[in-house]
């Protein structure tokens, strides 16, 4: 696996053994190689590169500055999904023209600071600026639109701030990505997009809406999507909705597929990312050599397999029923496992074995069934269940893998944890790019308790 390998009977990444970064961070560590980013982002990229489609990474997969720096360095755009990310995304280095505005939910205050620097909700932060001055950097490059609702919001703060925007819809392609159902996002019963069937009125009804231009369509149909047929199916209902609506003299000049591209958590589980792009470019290149463009919104096709999760055995308890590996990290770190039942490959970081298979049964004699729990008082509090693992003893270090995306950005304060520390391996030089989160600044906006001030009261009664 690119980045992480064993060698000398320890568990590296990039040139530097895992311990060494343990022992100088302490754990829980999110740990990312910056060669593993670059080589995913580069695959990705190279297996679309005939459908030239831009990349917009998903910053909600790993948003930690120091991530979305180096997605900026190897070119890529921002997809965002909430005024917190959206400035993320600006104090990166992303003008807004290449930023991406997605999410089910925006409220006025996020549309305002998209369409307006004044109204970003930093004022005057003591962070590194982003590309332009906050008065300067005027709207961002697209809006992903996902009701008739959010599109009236936009009318009315894009008069009322005298400027323009620019906007995909949504589209609920009622699709079945045959994945988790709490990440299934393009099936008619989930919250997003706009039905295929009211797509085309919305248009008509946005034509004469002098500041919002709808030059698109975008879809996201779930994420991880373990086959490359939904994709298929998603882009045949947007390629019919596109004829229909140019017939109707609406051009359309965007196709945004989404995300969702998915990642082997365990050996060979999915199909190569190459046999997506694949099956997709017959569909799409003759219109994208008429003019389309095509958006993608990668996050963890990218990160998921650069980042590893660090964690330290506390105890280790034999119950007659089970045994017990507790570590210092658990749902409260990486949520994944308790929340979706996600496996995650677990091993020890020193080992002098043969390279084990990344499944639930690595294949190799002497393996004893562990629970992985962290530290957090719930039952459901795990990493790894059922899990075949060399014998372990209090002070061994684990490696979670595959934690790069939706790790930190699910991590939570449960127990009173910090979130973790993160560390960026570039070859042999590492570099936090997030200090474990201290107590104080998890009691810093309790610290005061303050009347609410309220407005004034009118007058009650008749
Ligand atoms: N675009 C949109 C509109 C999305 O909603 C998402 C992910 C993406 C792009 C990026 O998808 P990706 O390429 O990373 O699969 N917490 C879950 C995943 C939730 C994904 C939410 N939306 C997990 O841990 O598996």
């Amino acid at each position: 696996m690119q980045g992480f390998s064993w060698h000398d009977g320890e568990l590296h990444v990039d040139d530097l053994p895992l311990s060494s970064v343990a022992e100088a961070a302490g754990t829980p560590t999110y740990v990312y190689s910056a060669r593993a980013i670059r080589a995913a982002y580069e695959r990705l990229r190279r297996a679309f590169a005939p459908l030239n489609a831009r990349l917009h990474y998903a910053v909600k997969a790993s948003p930690n500055l120091g991530i979305c720096r180096l997605l900026r360095e190897l070119g890529a755009g921002m997809d965002v999904v909430s005024g917190g990310e959206l400035e993320r995304a600006w104090l990166a280095g992303a003008p807004m023209s290449e930023i991406v505005f997605a999410g089910v939910g925006k409220t006025d205050a996020e549309i305002r600071a998209a369409l307006d620097g004044r109204f970003s909700p930093l004022g005057s932060t003591s962070l590194r600026p982003g590309p332009e001055a906050p008065e300067r950097r005027g709207p961002v490059g697209l809006f992903n639109v996902e009701s008739p609702s959010e599109l009236e919001s936009l009318g009315r703060l894009t008069s009322e701030l005298g400027v323009e925007a620019r906007a995909c819809l949504r589209v609920n392609p009622d699709v079945d990505p045959h994945t988790h159902e709490y990440t299934t996002t393009g099936k008619e019963e989930n919250k997003f997009g706009v039905d295929a069937d009211r797509i085309v009125d919305l248009f008509d009804a946005t034509a004469d809406q002098p500041r919002v231009r709808l030059v698109g369509l975008h879809v996201h149909i779930g994420s991880p999507v373990p086959r490359v047929e939904p994709y298929c199916q998603a882009v045949e209902v947007l390629l019919r909705l596109v004829d229909e609506l140019e017939r109707r003299g609406h051009r359309i000049g965007v196709l945004n597929l989404g995300g969702g591209w998915p990642v082997d958590y365990r050996d060979d589980e999915v199909p190569p990312i190459e046999d997506y792009a694949q099956a997709l470019v017959p569909l799409l290149e003759t219109r994208v050599q008429n003019g389309l463009r095509i958006l993608l919104e990668p996050g963890r096709s990218i990160l998921a397999n650069a980042g590893l999760l660090l964690t330290r055995v506390q105890h280790v308890k034999r119950g007659r029923a089970k045994t017990f590996v507790i570590c210092d990290g658990g749902m409260n770190v990486l949520l994944r496992p308790a929340l979706y039942r996600a496996f995650h490959f677990v091993w020890p970081v020193a080992w002098e074995g043969p390279e084990p298979a990344r499944t639930e049964d690595p294949q190799l004699p002497e393996l004893e069934a562990c629970d992985v729990v962290g530290p957090i008082c719930e039952t459901g509090d795990f990493l790894a269940r059922d899990r075949l693992l060399p014998e372990l003893s209090r002070g061994d270090l684990l490696g979670v893998f595959s934690a790069g995306a939706y790790g930190v950005s699910m991590a939570s304060n449960y127990n009173d944890h910090g979130r973790p520390t993160e560390i960026l391996v570039d070859g042999a030089s590492a570099t936090v790019i997030a200090e474990r989160e201290p107590l104080e600044a998890l009691l810093a906006t309790e610290a005061e308790a303050h009347p609410l001030p309220m407005p004034p009261a009118g007058p009650t009664g008749a």
